[in-house]
Formats: C-alpha cells, structure tokens, sequence
C-alpha cells in the first residue's frame, strides 16, 4: 500500500490506476473503526483500485470544537486500510489542501444547509462540500463510498454531485453499530465508561421512534419525535440537541408519516457530540445499520 501526501503524487498514480479500471474513493478524518472498515472493504470488493484519505479537514470545524483534540493514530490506520485491501492512501497536510491565498469554497444552500447539523454546526457543510469536491478533483474516483451514519453530510453531497454535474457515482453504506446498537464514531473515543453504557439510549430512542412510525401514532411525526426524546429524557447523562422526522433527501419536515423518511438524533454526552439515524426507505423497509463483527 501507497502513502501519498502531495497533490502532485497523486496526479502520477492516478494515470496508472485509471489505466486498470474504476477508482474507489473512501475519504475518512481517521482514527479508523469498522464503519470506516466497511466502506473500504466494500470499495475493494467493487473496484479495481482502492483509495482511501485521511485528512482532518480544518474547514469543517467551528471555533470551540474539537479539531484540536480530534483522535489520531496514523499507524494503526494504515494497517487497517491495508488489510481491508486499500491500495493507496492520500494523507495531505492542511497547507497542501489550503495553501496561502486558498479563497475558493462551495457553499451548500438551501433547508439542507440550514437544518438540524447544519444550523448546530455553521460553517460544517460548507467545509464538507470544499473538502470532498477538492478530494474528488485529485483522485478522480468513478465511486464514492460513504457511510449512512452521517445522513445528512450523504444529502449534501447527493445534492452538490447532482448540481456540480461531478462525474463520480455516490455509494451510501448502513450505519455500522457496537453491540449494544451504539453507531460507531472516532468520537466515542471521548466516552468515559459511564458514558459509553449511557450512549446506547441513542439507538433504544431511534427505535421507540421507529414504533411509534410503524404504529402511525396519532399525534403523526411530533407524536414520533415526543417517541425519541422521551426516552433520551430517561437517561440522566444524555442531553438531547434535536429529535427529528425528515425527508432524508431535502431535509424538509415531514407533514405526515410517509416513506422515505429519516429519523435523526443529536446529544451531548459529557464531552461528546453525537448523531445518530434510522432511515425508513422508499419501499418501506428500515434501513436500521449493522452489527459489527
Ligand atoms: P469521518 O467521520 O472520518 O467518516 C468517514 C466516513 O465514514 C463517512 O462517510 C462516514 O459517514 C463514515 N462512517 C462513520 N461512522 C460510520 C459508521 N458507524 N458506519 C458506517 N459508516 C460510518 O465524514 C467524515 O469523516 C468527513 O466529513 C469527510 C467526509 C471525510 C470530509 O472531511
């Protein structure tokens, strides 16, 4: 497996590797886990050339966040990309990606770029879109590969490929989710022991959401958002920031319970930030995630 850190090695692999066939792309911030691990095992499954990033991207993180204190272990994830079958890794340094005079960003708009993760996290998606637009401009993928446990980060994306008319194909992958239904995250690295337990309420909410959804309770989708917050209440260490029933591709409320449809989460556990999302899909089924292992 290649490390690459420049733009310009990049440019001269990439030559080679479109020679054999279709690039697969997995842009990650690091600190690796199986959710991570899912997306570049499925990519080398599909492509003849996997490549995965590692790039904790300054631009998508406010003031008075965690850039600073974001989880790395570079090592450690360079031998899991390895062994998922990554064939090469780009891990640029922030001057190469925002070098002096960097002025240009994209700017998503809209009820996408204003609800829920985008009205707690200004700027977030803006930093997203550069970021990823900027990534697939130097690797060139045909497929990109992305996790549906950040649902509205795949919605942006989904929406800036379609209006940038950018030549990739985007692939959305389940939530992968610890035992106790905890979606897995670099974040939960924050997590003390009483918390990491605490955590799991996330998922027993999403759930009581989805029976109150399959139940069509009467009160429509403020009866199914009532459903998750109530039992984010029952747990003491867990602050709810929004409890919520979307379209999972405008990001719109809904007005009545319908497919498709997201269910989406956000709390505070002591010093984590945590989202999490059940997606009830077009033909009715529930997209829940997966259990690692
Ligand atoms: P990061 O949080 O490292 O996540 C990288 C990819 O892994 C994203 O597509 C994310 O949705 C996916 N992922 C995270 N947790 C997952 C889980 N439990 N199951 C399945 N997939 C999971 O998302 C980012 O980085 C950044 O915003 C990035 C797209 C790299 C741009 O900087």
């Amino acid at each position: 497996m290649r490390v690459l850190t420049t733009i310009g090695e990049m440019a001269d692999a990439r030559q080679r590797w479109q020679e054999r066939g279709g690039i697969g792309f997995v842009p990650t911030m690091g600190y690796l886990h199986a959710g991570h691990l899912s997306l570049a095992q499925r990519a080398h499954a599909e492509s003849a050339t996997t490549v995965a990033s590692i790039f904790v991207n300054p631009a998508q993180f406010g003031p008075g966040e965690d850039l600073a204190r974001y989880p790395r272990d570079l090592p450690r994830d360079l031998a899991q990309l390895e062994s998922a079958g990554v064939e090469a890794v780009f891990v640029p340094t922030a001057e190469e990606m925002y070098p002096a005079g960097f002025s240009t960003y994209v700017v998503p708009e809209g009820t996408l770029a204003a609800r829920l993760e985008a009205a707690a996290r200004p700027g977030h998606f803006r930093g997203v879109a550069t970021v990823v637009a900027k990534l697939f401009a130097i690797v060139r993928p045909t497929d990109a590969y992305f996790g549906q446990k950040d649902a509205q980060q795949v919605a942006v994306l989904r929406r800036m490929i379609a209006d940038l008319n950018l030549p990739v194909r985007l692939r959305v992958l389940p939530t992968v989710r610890e035992a106790d239904g905890l979606a897995m995250s670099s974040r939960n690295a924050y997590l003390d022991r009483q918390q990491r337990t605490a955590a799991a309420v996330l998922f027993r909410a999403l759930r009581a959401g989805r029976a109150a959804f399959d139940a069509r309770a009467a009160g429509g989708p403020d009866a199914v958002c009532r459903a998750m917050a109530e039992t984010v209440a029952e747990e003491p260490l867990a602050m709810l920031e929004y409890a919520d029933v979307c379209d999972p591709d405008t990001f719109e409320p809904l007005e009545m319970l319908r497919a498709p449809a997201l269910l989406a989460l956000a709390a505070r556990m002591g010093p984590a930030r945590l989202i999490d999302n059940v997606l009830l899909r077009a033909d009715g089924t529930w997209d829940l995630g997966t259990t690692a292992g």
